[in-house]
């Protein structure tokens, strides 16, 4: 089937949702992933290779068992179910039909017995469906899956659909998701950029004449600090801070920066183990894997300003990417006149925030 599933259909509003933290995480390696697709080896399990990363884990897939509609005979339901008690670990994954989970699925879940033990398990959900907007299959989804997991007294740790999201998923199995605070829905559109105009973007965190934290790293032989000039972005999640440290592997400062902006680094900081962090302050330090430091991808990067150039009274697109093919917010665009903070220019692109660009032939640059 092409073009869009939710075709004519009325948008959604995303509902609250709530998640717990995990209780096994690396310590276990008996993982499951429930596979409720029609195809063993197809974009659900893509995603949940993703989710597990190195960490093993056995893959059941639903439509290699027969399990009929209830009231129809058990069929293979044990079989399944077998394979699932003993798991600490168990991520779902499945593709959207028709804006819900599929029926291997809920076919699955319809033979669950009161006396199926499922406490303490961590549960995490994998939702993956062809559409950009899938507002109604995750409401839906979380609604019978949250029910399930607190009914059969479950850790439902979250449900991931985006790259982004699934590697959020994954820091929480491995157990090095910094904490965030706890907020009910995440916005369904997309980040607004910045303006520069507004002053919600400093370029340095603190103000240097009141240090909030005591500068005293935990293990200071442990990290190789060299100067890095630039420019990065928190690449965490929409409605989500990440921590700031005083030092690489430090304490925690109490301040949190928000998912999608961005700061200037000054400093980083590597170790034997591959970690490694951004200085964006005096005592001021990010985990790098929730930063994106300029783009190792072909873009220039920069330090400056657009304008926005067009016809007055009218925008230009936001773009989801640095070419046209990247697809535009449809409900975003940039107001002739309008001023722009950007990192970096890419293919005639200017980077404006993260996954937001605008076409380099409507706007006029300066450095700042
Ligand atoms: C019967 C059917 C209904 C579908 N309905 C939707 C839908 O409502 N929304 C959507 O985004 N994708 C829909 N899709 C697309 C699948 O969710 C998508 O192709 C998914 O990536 C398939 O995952 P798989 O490779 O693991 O099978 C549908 C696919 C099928 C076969």
């Amino acid at each position: 089937m092409s073009g869009s599933w939710a075709a004519n259909a009325r948008t959604v509003s995303a509902a609250p949702q709530t998640f717990a933290e995990p209780h096994y995480t690396n310590a276990s390696d008996r993982r499951v992933f429930l596979n409720a697709s029609q195809n063993e080896n197809g974009n659900t399990s893509t995603l949940a290779k993703n989710l597990f990363g190195n960490l093993t884990y056995k893959q059941v897939n639903l439509a290699s068992y027969n399990i009929p509609q209830v009231g129809q005979g058990d069929g293979d339901f044990s079989k399944v179910w077998d394979q699932l008690k003993d798991a600490d670990v168990i991520v779902i994954g499945t593709p959207v039909y028709w804006s819900n989970m599929s029926g291997y699925l809920k076919t699955f879940i319809d033979h669950l017995q009161i006396n199926n033990d499922l406490t303490n398990r961590d549960l995490y959900m994998i939702v993956q469906g062809s559409d950009s907007d899938q507002t109604l299959a995750i409401n839906s989804v979380y609604g019978t899956m949250n029910r399930v997991a607190i009914r059969f007294n479950m850790n439902f740790i979250g449900i991931g659909q985006t790259t982004e999201q699934i590697n959020q998923l994954h820091n929480k199995m491995i157990g090095s998701a910094p904490s965030i605070p706890a907020t009910p829905s995440e916005p369904t559109v997309p980040t607004t950029p910045t303006n520069p105009t507004t002053p919600s973007e400093p370029n340095t965190p603190s103000n240097p004449t009141t240090p909030s934290v005591p500068s005293t790293p935990s293990t200071p032989d442990s990290w190789t600090i060299t100067d890095k000039k630039g420019v990065g972005t928190i690449n965490y999640q929409p409605g989500y801070g990440v921590n700031v440290w005083n030092a690489p592997g430090g304490t925690f400062t109490g301040q949190r920066l928000q998912h999608n902006t961005s700061w200037k680094v000054f400093q980083m900081a590597t170790n034997a183990e591959g970690k490694f962090f951004y200085s964006v302050g005096k005592d001021q330090w990010v985990d790098g894997q929730y930063f994106s430091f300029g783009v190792g991808n072909g873009m220039e990067e920069l330090d400056g300003i657009v304008t926005i150039k067009y016809i007055p009274g009218y925008g230009v697109n936001l773009w989801k990417g640095p070419n046209a093919t990247s697809g535009c917010y449809e409900s975003r665009s940039l107001k002739d006149g309008s001023e722009w903070k950007t990192f970096g220019k890419q293919n005639g692109f200017y980077k404006i925030g993260e996954n937001q660009w605008v076409q380099g032939d409507y706007v006029i640059y300066r450095d700042k």
